[in-house]
């Protein structure tokens, strides 16, 4: 049985650090495993000036602990109105790695999103133009798409035909959650690859409903059905370069979890990399967590892979009921259960 696994230091190539307190009590859970990790954009109001996310990296940075090496990689959030130069010149500048579409409503900080991607016909034009990515939250929000539907439905209707209209666009479909989006995907070209989250590899929509309601596991796109939720892991655990790690670490405070209208995420940060590693243990394919979570995210960046490494060893790793006190009290994914895998430290 192997105790020990070094891999080179991952990347999450999706996560919501968030601002002001949650930011300075979350930063260093993400920044204690991950290199490097692409900042999702929805703050309020939401990232989408070079300033704005020039401005957001320097707080992220300070909120970073002192000595750990650590690169936020920061994106811009798309509108209606966004101005493609606006995009080109923070790419160019190194401030954008990447934009990102939002439905607009379709989940949390999404109403400045985009209502109609054709009004982004000038944008992506300009990003397949610079090899500039095109990162999707993946659901139609039409009223009668069923919520469970959302996700195949937006690539039957907007997605199949983007990748159509625009072929050299590098396209990352994120946090997928169905066996449609891992198909999809697979068979599309180089240019298309997804992120897989650590609940969508373990969890199926019973999880939220069974037993009564638990709104810690509530997250969008929401859990699909077991025979998606295997499609995913299977995806994951593949080895293929199209799939790599993204958490999509998403905290909420815990009242506005245990709500009457609870928010939508799930805080996986602390212990992300412990639960990837226990699933492809569990799928007996260790040998290709480094691929997922250190290689095939910067393959697919155009980056070089980070040079450090991490070491896991196997320890009983017990996963606290909440972090944090007061207005940045959250609870973890995994909460009050014990996990079989730890982080060495650096
Ligand atoms: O569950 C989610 N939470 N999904 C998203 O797309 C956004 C995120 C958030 O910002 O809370
Ligand atoms: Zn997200």
């Amino acid at each position: 049985m192997t105790d020990a696994i070094t891999i080179r230091r991952p990347d999450d190539w999706h996560v919501h650090l968030r601002d002001g307190a949650m930011l300075e009590a979350v930063a260093h859970y993400t920044a204690r495993q991950f290199g490097r990790a692409i900042i999702m954009p929805n703050l309020t109001p939401p990232v989408t000036t070079v300033a704005a996310a020039e401005a957001y990296r320097q707080r992220i940075m300070d909120a970073v602990p002192e000595g750990i090496d650590f690169t936020p990689l920061m994106t811009c959030y798309l509108t209606d109105s966004i101005d493609p130069a606006e995009i080109a010149r923070g790419h160019a500048a190194d401030v954008f790695t990447a934009a990102k579409l939002y439905p607009a409503n379709a989940t949390t900080n999404s109403a400045h999103g985009v209502t109609d991607i054709r009004k982004l016909t000038g944008v992506l034009e300009t990003m397949q133009e610079i090899g500039m990515p095109l990162l999707i939250h993946g659901e139609v929000t039409d009223g009668d798409v069923d919520i469970f539907d959302r996700e195949a439905v937006f690539i039957e209707r907007t997605l199949a035909p983007l990748v159509r209209d625009y072929p050299a666009l590098k396209v990352v479909l994120e946090h997928i959650t169905t066996a449609d989006a891992v198909e999809f995907v697979n068979d599309a070209s180089d240019n298309v690859a997804a992120t897989i989250t650590p609940q969508h590899m373990i969890i199926n929509r019973n999880a939220l409903l069974v037993g009564g309601m638990r709104p810690h596991n509530f997250c969008l796109p929401v859990a699909k059905r077991e025979q998606h939720r295997l499609a995913v892991r299977k995806a994951g655990i593949s080895g293929s370069a199209k799939f790599f790690l993204g958490t999509d670490s998403a905290p909420h405070e815990i009242s506005a979890k245990e709500s009457a209208c609870g928010c939508a995420g799930i805080f996986n940060a602390p212990y992300a990399i412990e639960t990837y590693a226990q699933v492809f243990e569990d799928e007996g394919a260790l040998d290709k967590l480094e691929a997922f979570a250190s290689l095939n995210g910067p393959a697919f960046y155009g980056l070089p892979v980070n040079e450090a490494t991490i070491t896991l060893e196997r320890a009983e790793n017990p996963v606290p009921a909440t972090l944090g006190e007061g207005e940045t009290r959250v609870v973890p994914f995994h909460a009050g259960e014990t996990l079989r895998w730890k982080l060495a430290a650096a």
